[in-house]
């Protein structure tokens, strides 16, 4: 099928940037995202780039490229449905907060209504793209929902999951290691291959059953969140015995089958998507009561959270073994650079942990608000939103928010923390001076000399 017309419903940190670019590379395709968030859809229509709901390096200019163009943004999801022939699925996959499975399996609500939507409003045959990170046989389910409707319309379902990391989502976009698309209609792969082809070549396009592209995305992000799960276990013995974390990284990273990347020691990983699908891996192994299966990849989740405590713990111990009333300056609450996102950040649960020992938490994020700081630690209901509002402030500058601080936790590895008057800093700061650098950005010996202490991650 020659696909003129795409919709994808759920205009998120996946749903906008991807069709972006699809919009930017095949200018002949008309592309229509679709939100039931109206204040999502205004913001991304907005004249003022800089409001767009994601911030993303190099997306602004494509969407000034492409929107009204063949890049729309609307709240009319019927609409765009019926005159589109291929659906893009890109809703939120949550962890389900409530009765079976709560804490572990992914929350299929939104997808289902979503197909439920496909299903009532089709007229013309469809292909609907799982883009959404799905469990393995979510297919089926959709296909299901949509073969009984009892109309004569033909719904071809395909898995494309989507590889971007955030931050470097148009990069990713634009230079792809690969591009799955799972399927059993040659055809349907083909017209998804097709968009795709106008700027990957054939042979990183990679057609699978689609159990097997589904089972792919959770077992990527599962393999990566275990490299940096292993490299923090290796951190903490490092810092029993004098080895540098950072060395022994480099060390086995150079073999080759090993490989460099994604070992970088740190206060813990964060984001939308590791402890989401590692758990929602962990349940559906558990759910084939393949425990061995389950447990191992769990324990990648219980190191991540030990991570996180220790970082609190180390903090609380060297200050004296007390933080009440002391302001503890956090650099950065995205959880990791280049992005607004705050999903899962280490530093949310950091500050968790110092607001129950009664610290004053003071934060400065180049892009994050103090509202969706606010509404983080709300979210994790430990305590009343009047004293998290009283216990954590965001500043304007970084400056301010570690002036009279006791200590300075570094949350997030933005370029800029690195490039600060650190000397001004120290002047500004209650003595000792008390550096704890959750992303090993800054160099000790310097910090040191300045007359800090320093302290990092597997050193
Ligand atoms: P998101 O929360 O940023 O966006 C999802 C959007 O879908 C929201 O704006 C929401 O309002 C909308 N939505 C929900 N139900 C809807 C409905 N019935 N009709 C219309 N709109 C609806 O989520 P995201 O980060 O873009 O993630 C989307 C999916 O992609 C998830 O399954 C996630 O696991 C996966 N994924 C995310 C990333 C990432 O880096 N964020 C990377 C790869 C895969
Ligand atoms: C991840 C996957 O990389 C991506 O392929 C998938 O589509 C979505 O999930 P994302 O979560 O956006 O992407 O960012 P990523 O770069 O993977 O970082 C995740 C977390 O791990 C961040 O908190 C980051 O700071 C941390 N991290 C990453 C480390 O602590 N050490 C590393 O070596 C790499």
């Amino acid at each position: 099928m020659k696909i003129t017309k795409i919709c994808c419903i759920g205009a998120g940190y996946v749903g906008g940037p991807t069709m972006a670019v699809i919009a930017k590379k095949n200018p002949d395709i008309k592309v229509t995202i679709v939100d039931i968030n109206a204040d999502r859809i205004a913001a991304w229509n907005d004249n003022d780039l800089s409001k767009l709901p994601i911030y993303e390096p190099g997306l602004a200019e494509i969407v000034k490229e492409t929107r009204g163009k063949n890049l729309f943004f609307s709240t009319e999801i019927d609409k765009a449905i019926d005159e589109s022939q291929m659906i893009f699925i890109s809703v939120n996959t949550p962890t389900k907060t409530y009765g079976k499975g709560k804490g572990m399996a992914a929350d299929l609500k939104y997808v289902e209504l979503c197909a439920r939507n496909i299903a009532k409003v089709a007229t013309t045959d469809k292909i609907v793209v799982e883009k959404s990170t799905l469990p393995v046989r979510t297919a089926q389910a959709i296909k299901s929902i949509l073969d009984n409707t009892g109309s004569d319309v033909n719904f071809e379902i395909l898995s494309n999951p989507e590889f971007l990391a955030e931050g470097t989502a148009i990069q990713d976009l634009l230079n792809p290691d690969r591009v799955l698309i799972g399927g059993a209609s040659e055809d349907a792969i083909e017209s998804l291959a097709n968009i795709y082809g106008s700027w990957v070549s054939q042979d990183k396009i990679l057609r699978t059953n689609v159990w097997s592209s589904e089972l792919s995305k959770l077992t990527a992000n599962a393999f990566l969140a275990q490299r940096i799960s292993s490299i923090n276990a290796i951190s903490e013995l490092c810092e029993q015995t004098e080895a540098d974390v950072n060395e022994v990284a480099k060390a086995i990273g150079m073999d080759s089958r090993i490989g460099p990347k994604f070992l970088k020691a740190s206060v813990g990983f964060g984001g939308s998507c590791f402890q989401k699908d590692i758990l929602n891996l962990v349940y559906i192994a558990r759910s084939y009561n393949l425990q061995a299966v389950a447990d191992y990849w769990e324990q990648v989740i219980i190191l991540n959270d030990h991570q996180k405590r220790r970082f609190s713990d180390h903090l609380i111990s060297t200050l004296y073994n007390t933080v009440s009333g002391k302001k503890i300056g956090f650099l950065g609450w995205a959880f990791k650079k280049d992005t607004n996102d705050t999903r899962e950040s280490a530093a949310i649960y950091v500050a968790d942990h110092l607001l129950n020992e009664q610290a004053n938490v003071v934060v400065y994020d180049p892009k994050v608000s103090n509202e969706k700081m606010q509404s983080d630690l709300n979210y994790l209901n430990t305590r009343s939103e009047e004293e998290n509002s009283k216990l954590v402030k965001a500043t304007e500058t970084p400056y301010e928010a570690l002036k009279d601080a006791h200590a300075v936790a570094i949350m997030t590895e933005w370029d800029e923390f690195k490039t600060y008057d650190w000397k001004r800093i120290y002047t500004e700061m209650k003595k000792p001076a008390f550096i704890f650098d959750g992303r090993n950005i800054l160099d000790k010996s310097e910090m040191e000399k300045i007359g800090f202490e320093y302290s990092s991650i597997g050193k």
